[in-house]
């Protein structure tokens, strides 16, 4: 179960870039936000080459953080498959969202991605037919369910065919982002997060908790159980 994070004020970065060598973008946002002093920065694929995630660690790192970013490219309209898997695994019920789930509560969460295809393409008119804001919903809503509130995300388009100059540029943005915050001129206008609590109705314990309950209660019996005949015996 979680417990509320009054005290954290820190940042932490989840960078997830599946081929980081071939990375134009992502590499140097890693890079700008190693540079900056006193915040977490986690390349998650460099940490965990075989997928097997510290959850405990992870759940640790974000007790101590303010605002959570997420950095990644965009692959099919979504986040890199471990950063999903770190979704997955670490937002846990009973912990990020759910009953007694508040350890994410009142933090920020901020999505910095870049993607291959220009803004242009991302229109009804064009190939990709939608807005680029038709694909974050999952993000924005993720980060209600856990009390969290979604800040304006930071997307470079066209990140393979940008100008130079307009790379470096954004590099910059986020650099000078994560170091000041959370003194962002917008982030007073930003609303709380809403609450979206989860009734314990909608997600029953399931059989594999309900035997553990049972496992648990036949175990402190036995004890109990075990202790009175021992007792009785010296009596
Ligand atoms: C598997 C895969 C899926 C991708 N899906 C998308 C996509 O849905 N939309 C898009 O605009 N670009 C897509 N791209 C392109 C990446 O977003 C782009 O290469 C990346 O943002 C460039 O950043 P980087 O220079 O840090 O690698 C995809 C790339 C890969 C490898």
């Amino acid at each position: 179960m979680g417990t509320p994070a009054a005290g954290s004020g820190g940042v932490y970065v989840l960078a997830a870039h599946p081929h980081w060598r071939d990375s134009r973008v992502n590499r140097r946002m890693l890079a700008a936000a190693r540079g900056v002093p006193g915040i977490d920065v986690n390349d998650l694929y460099g940490s965990y080459p075989d997928f097997a995630l510290d959850i405990e660690a992870e759940q640790a790192r974000l007790t101590k953080a303010q605002l959570v970013v997420l950095l990644h490219p965009i692959q099919w309209y979504s986040m890199p498959a471990l950063q999903k898997l770190w979704l997955d695994d670490v937002l846990t019920y009973g912990w990020a969202y759910g009953p007694g789930g508040v350890a994410l509560q009142g933090k920020d969460l901020w999505l910095a991605a870049t993607t291959g295809s220009p803004e242009a393409s991302y229109h009804p008119q064009n190939y990709h037919r939608y807005f680029f804001d038709a694909f974050l919903p999952p993000y924005e809503q993720t980060a209600a369910l856990c009390g969290m509130r979604f800040l304006p995300p930071l997307i470079f388009h066209g990140a393979r065919s940008a100008p130079e100059a307009d790379v470096a540029a954004h590099v910059e943005t986020f650099a000078q982002r994560l170091g000041s915050y959370p003194d962002w001129p917008e982030i007073e206008e930003i609303d709380a997060c809403i609450a979206c609590p989860v009734p314990e109705t909608d997600r029953p314990a399931d059989p594999d908790d309900i035997s553990k309950v049972v496992s648990s209660a036949f175990h402190a019996a036995m004890t109990r159980g075990l202790a009175a005949a021992t007792a009785s015996k010296a009596a």
